[in-house]
């Protein structure tokens, strides 16, 4: 249970840091809405988490036998949760391939659903509002400064993020 708390709460927040960051310095114009009016954070965050979500998917095991959408699963079989796929559903969220950082409602599945979802999730939010907020208010802008690494696989995000800051 520790390893689980340190590993989830570490790789998952940090990258998903990273993803915001990336995006506001590819989007200047949603980074200076954001930073005259830092209140819009939240829901900015809930829409950069949908749009490009850190924990890409999780296993399970089925408990009982089901069908989802005409496909049948047994109990025991393992299926594959893709919370970044179900992110990008048109079915669910319009315009689902673009980032709207005002979104609402964003019932997005970053952290999860049920009894499992992430249990750091508070933690986690604050986390990046508060990097963000900091960096936003102490900043007058920040763009990308060269090419970036990414990282594909759990956690998605960026391995190495170069930025040119301007300070305030
Ligand atoms: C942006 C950062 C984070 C993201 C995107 C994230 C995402 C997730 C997701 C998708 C799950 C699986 C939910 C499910 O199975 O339905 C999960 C579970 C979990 N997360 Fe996070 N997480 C983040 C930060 C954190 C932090 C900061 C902590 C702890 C301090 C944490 C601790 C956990 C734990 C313990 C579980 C397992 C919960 C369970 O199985 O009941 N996570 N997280």
């Amino acid at each position: 249970m520790v390893r689980l708390l340190l590993a989830a709460g570490h790789d998952s927040t940090t990258s998903a840091l990273s993803i915001c960051l990336h995006y506001l310095a590819r989007n200047p114009d949603d980074q200076a809405r954001l930073r005259a009016e830092p209140a819009k954070l939240r829901p900015a965050i809930e829409e950069m988490l949908r749009f490009e979500t850190p924990v890409i998917a999780m296993p399970r095991t089925v408990a009982r036998d089901t069908a989802i959408e005409g496909r049948s699963l047994q109990t025991g079989d393992r299926a594959m949760l893709y919370y970044a796929a179900a992110n990008r559903d048109s079915a669910a969220f319009a315009d689902a391939d673009r980032c709207l950082i005002d979104r609402s409602p964003n019932p997005h599945l970053a952290f999860g659903v049920g009894i499992h979802s992430c249990v750091g999730a508070p933690l986690a939010r604050q986390e990046i509002r508060v990097a963000l907020e900091e960096l936003l208010a102490r900043t007058r802008s920040f763009t990308l400064a060269g090419p970036v690494a990414r990282e594909f696989w759990h956690p998605y995000g960026l391995r190495h993020l170069p930025l040119h800051i301007e300070a305030a």
